[in-house]
């Protein structure tokens, strides 16, 4: 049995025990915000040599967990490590965001693709995950991740980020069976991919739905939802005190909140766009809830971050018939590399001061 790290608040808020305090970790804490990691990212030479490299990955993680007293540590990596894998040839360009050299847009293409191999071609991710546990030192719990099958789609299926996913939409509605080849395929290697880096120490494991908030709620159904159910459902969790607990998060979708709550996971990561208070009421404490805050209110001024901080919390605790079990503090969505640190300081610590009253 390997030890329950030191502060246990965001395993146990996500199996909604008791906890001192509301634990907080952000989206993209380990990131361009931070001087220390635009230091380490001009040595490394690029973000994918970083993630890449283990003890980088690693110095990475560690960055924000030496400024700021958060509740988790997420591994410094990717979600489109799996598309790379599958051969698709990821690459960055400045500005532009991620770029696949080669898309799936048929069902030809869906079916030359396969699970990698977790110990071989995506060794780095499992050394990184192995690494940062080793380092961590049971500090704080880490969590894993990885794109949900519908996200990881839509990169691999426009070649890049998108504003209006035209070519994966015109897929959904001219050639259903090919992109639905490319979600099952995606969901096996998503399964994989998390159960890897759970038996490589990861504590907790996080999908990121991040484009699922773009279909129309009938399409979420189609093409999004079933495929998190079955990631639920299959994932291998370890037994008993090993279980790594899940956290589905999803821009936009509050309008599924209901179904989401029935799926199977411990958690459901919601963005700004629902209130979280309402957000408890419609979940009924069958999940954890993570959020929500709109990542721009760290453009505010302090006294602005700690009102927005204890209206979050607050409502939070007013729709879970006042409670503060089962919430972990976050952001609705990523930090952006232009916002303060001094900011991210002000947040955690009256996230823990206010819910500790
Ligand atoms: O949260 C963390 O600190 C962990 C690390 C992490 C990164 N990407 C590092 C990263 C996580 C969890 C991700 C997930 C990810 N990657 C998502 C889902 C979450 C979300 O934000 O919606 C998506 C859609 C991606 C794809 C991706 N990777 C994009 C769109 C970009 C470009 C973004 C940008 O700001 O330029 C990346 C690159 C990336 N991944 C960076 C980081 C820190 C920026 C790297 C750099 O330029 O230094």
């Amino acid at each position: 049995m390997t030890p329950l790290p030191k502060n246990d608040r965001f395993l146990r808020a996500l199996r909604r025990e008791p906890v001192d305090r509301t634990p907080v970790w952000l989206m993209r804490q380990a990131g361009r915000y931070l001087p220390e990691y635009r230091e380490t990212r001009r040595q490394a030479g690029s973000f994918l040599a970083m993630a890449k490299n283990p003890e980088i990955a690693c110095e990475v993680t560690l960055q924000p967990l030496r400024r700021f007293d958060l509740d988790a540590a997420i591994l410094f990596s990717d979600i489109l490590t799996i598309p790379d894998a599958m051969g698709l040839g990821l690459y960055f360009v400045d500005g532009e965001g991620p770029k696949f050299e080669r898309t799936v847009r048929s069902a030809a293409d869906a079916a030359r693709l396969s699970v990698p191999d977790m110990e071989t071609e995506l060794r780095y991710v499992m050394d990184a995950v192995r690494t940062i546990r080793r380092e961590l030192d049971g500090k704080v719990p880490l969590i894993g991740f990885s794109g949900s099958p519908w996200t990881l789609a839509c990169y691999m299926v426009e070649g890049g980020g998108s504003k209006d996913f035209a070519r994966i939409k015109a897929m959904a509605l001219n050639d259903p069976a090919a992109l639905h080849a490319l979600l099952a395929v995606n969901t096996d290697a998503v399964i994989a991919y998390l159960s890897a880096q759970r038996a490589a120490g990861a504590q907790a494991l996080q999908v990121f739905d991040t484009w699922g908030g773009v279909l129309s709620p009938a399409m979420y159904r189609e093409f999004s939802l079933p495929y998190l159910q079955r990631i639920a459902r299959e994932l291998e969790r370890g037994e008993g005190g090993e279980r790594a607990p899940l956290i589905l998060f999803g821009k936009g979708n509050a309008v599924h909140l209901d179904v989401l709550a029935e799926s199977g996971t411990d958690a459901v990561g919601v963005d700004w766009l629902v209130e979280l208070g309402e957000a408890a009421r419609r979940t009924q404490g069958k999940v954890a809830l993570q959020g929500n805050l709109d990542p721009a209110t760290l453009y505010g001024s302090p006294d602005a971050i700690r009102r927005e901080v204890r209206r979050a919390l607050d409502s939070y605790r007013d729709g879970n018939g006042g409670s503060r079990e089962g919430h972990v503090f976050n952001l609705g969505h990523g930090m952006s590399p232009d916002m303060d640190p001094e900011h991210v300081a002000v947040l955690v610590d009256e996230v823990h001061a206010y819910s500790a009253r």
